[in-house]
């Protein structure tokens, strides 16, 4: 996988993901038990924001530490990106310094041009459309927690948004069954349902796209929620709020699922909207390991893309 750039989790196949679970969960016991692994010692990843972040920016940046290596933190306002400079020059010049360019960005075509124009690996650290590293976590803790991701039913309950969608490739691809719960006009675009029904017939998995939360449950082994507002929809928040009263995550709804589900939220949560308190702060939440997976599992992507898998 050495220098190859990850913007979306169909660019991995099933064995790529594999293998980064394997090294992520290998990094994670080492970390634990205290052990150094400077195995990018002297690398640099260049970090760019053009949105707030908590997880990933403390992730990537505490990850690179660990492994040995920098971080450098470029908000909007730090680069004359945010003056004009093109993102093709941008990616031209952080390549001759940097090992890795991770970037949080509104459209994904930006990333793409990134990505294009640089000569080293670009990770999309979330775009409007798709958010690889949260699913490489995401996919992590639920492994973590079943032994298994084929087989597993997992529900999305909410926005068809960039986590829905990289989740739904993962899943896809693992050959674990995703039902999209989400009102009509909210579902992920047509063009990558039609990949990941795809990606499942070969995987032997299942996606299924509908409107009702307690159809999408039963059953579930995970169920996953996200905000209703994603970063840069602000502007439609009464809307939205109205249209998602009905997709909250709570202690009806999960009564609906298998007895020992688990439920995920990428957070940062809106508490009392898409996910209530008791939930989760609740014995089925597993959001908190998902948070800390963030850190090994790209901790894993780095090695690969940076020095390549062992
Ligand atoms: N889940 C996630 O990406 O969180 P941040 O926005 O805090 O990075
Ligand atoms: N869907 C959310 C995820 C935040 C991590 C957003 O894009 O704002």
């Amino acid at each position: 996988m050495k220098g190859r750039h990850l913007l979306a989790i169909h660019d991995l196949n099933a064995g790529e993901i594999e293998s980064i679970l394997n090294l992520a969960e290998s990094l994670k016991k080492e970390t634990k038990e205290g052990k150094s692994h400077e195995i990018l010692h002297g690398k640099t990843l260049g970090m760019i924001f053009a949105k707030p972040s908590t997880r990933t920016r403390v992730s990537f940046e505490t990850g690179m530490t660990q492994l040995g290596g920098h971080a450098i933190y470029l908000g909007m306002n730090d680069l004359q990106l945010g003056r004009g400079e093109t993102i093709a020059d941008t990616a031209r010049t952080l390549s001759r310094y940097v090992d890795a360019i991770m970037a949080r960005l509104f459209k994904h075509q930006d990333a793409e041009e990134l990505a294009k124009h640089s000569s080293v690996p670009v990770i999309n650290g979330l775009t409007d459309l798709h958010h690889p590293c949260q699913a490489l976590a995401d996919l992590m803790t639920i492994r973590e927690r079943f032994g298994k991701l084929k087989g597993l039913n997992v529900a999305w309950v909410g926005d068809g948004n960039n986590v829905c969608v990289s989740l739904m490739e993962g899943c896809s691809l693992m050959g674990a069954n995703f039902h999209v719960a989400c009102p009509s006009g909210y579902e992920p675009p047509a063009e990558i349902i039609n990949w990941a029904k795809n990606s499942a017939a070969k995987s032997g998995g299942l996606v299924e796209i509908q409107t009702e939360p307690e159809k999408a449950v039963r059953n579930a082994d995970v169920i996953y929620t996200d905000v209703w507002v994603s970063m840069g929809q602000e502007e439609e928040s009464k809307k939205r709020l109205e249209i998602f009263k009905k997709y909250q995550v709570n202690r009806s709804l999960i009564e609906k699922a298998n007895p020992n589900v688990i439920v995920m939220h990428c957070l940062p949560a809106h508490r009392g909207q898409e996910i209530t308190d008791e939930v989760i702060d609740g014995p089925h939440s597993a959001v908190w390991d998902q948070a800390e997976n963030r850190m090994h599992a790209q901790k894993a992507l780095l090695v690969a893309l940076i020095k390549g898998l062992p």
